[in-house]
């Protein structure tokens, strides 16, 4: 299994010119948009269908009057003012996706970076959301489908890469190491599976350097410093941290929607 990484937005557009058909992506946003797709899912929700565009949330609503409408801009929930008179029902925050509001809902979201990366990847084989709060359960996944090529997208922020979404993605790296045929217990601590890329190898090697006190290494970064400024959402930093809460796999179907895979 060969393992690529893309560390920063700016490589997104770079994904349309690339062969994917035997590729599984991974797209990262830990702060925070698959992290709240992720809990959504957890808590009942149907699907959750990530677009790039307000106008595509809207034109979707008309459509099926039913769907709930998450997102955000600058952080904060999209308001009438920015959609021409209509209130969206959910921010970008994992914590308002509680049972009673999301169960057996659909979601259609748009974020500044998270739903635009998992669109770019909307031409792989597989695309998976993924997250710290899931990230066991999507190893074990991967392990088990041993697709050819993964690649971990961070989405970043902005146009910046986000040292959460790498860290997660050496997380998965280093996982998927530990399956790897190559980690027998004489190189365990060194084994790198034998096609990891350099970029990969950069976001495991970020990983093994954070790891004893992760907290502290994401809330220097600028996405955390961002929302722990903002009394109302400074708790979802530490939420989007747990790791492994949710044991789901979050799979994009063809059909663009983002659903938990049977197990
Ligand atoms: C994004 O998609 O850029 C993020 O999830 C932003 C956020 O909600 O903090």
């Amino acid at each position: 299994m060969k393992i690529d990484a893309i560390l920063t937005p700016a490589e997104l557009p770079t994904l349309a010119k690339r062969d994917l058909r035997e590729t599984l992506c991974v797209v990262f946003d830990v702060l925070r948009a698959t992290s709240t797709f992720v809990t959504a899912l957890h808590n009942g929700a149907k699907a959750i269908i990530p677009v790039g565009e307000i106008s595509e949330v809207l034109a979707i609503r008309k459509k099926q009057p039913d769907v709930l409408l998450g997102g955000e801009r600058d952080g904060v929930k999209i308001r009438a003012a920015q959609t021409g008179g209509t209130d969206f029902d959910l921010g970008n925050s994992p914590r308002e996706c509680a049972p009673e509001k999301v169960r057996g809902k659909t979601i259609v979201s748009t974020t500044t970076n998270g739903t635009r990366a998992l669109r770019a990847c909307a031409g792989a084989k597989t695309v998976l959301a993924g997250s710290f709060l899931n990230l066991g359960a999507t190893a074990e996944f991967i392990k088990k489908l041993q697709p050819a090529e993964v690649l971990l997208v961070c989405a970043g922020t902005r146009e910046n890469r986000a040292d959460e979404d790498v860290l997660a993605a050496g997380v998965l790296c280093e996982l998927l190491e530990a399956g790897s045929s190559r980690c027998d217990d004489r190189t365990a601590q060194r084994a790198v599976p034998a096609k990891q890329s350099d970029s990969a190898e950069i976001a495991r090697l970020a990983w093994t350097q954070a790891k004893s006190d992760l907290a502290a290494a994401v809330h220097n970064a600028t996405n955390a410093r961002r929302l722990l400024a903002i009394p109302e959402l400074r708790d979802d930093v530490a939420f989007c941290l747990q790791r492994d809460v949710f044991p789901l796999v979050a799979r994009m179907d063809a059909d663009g929607a983002i659903r938990r895979q049977p197990a």
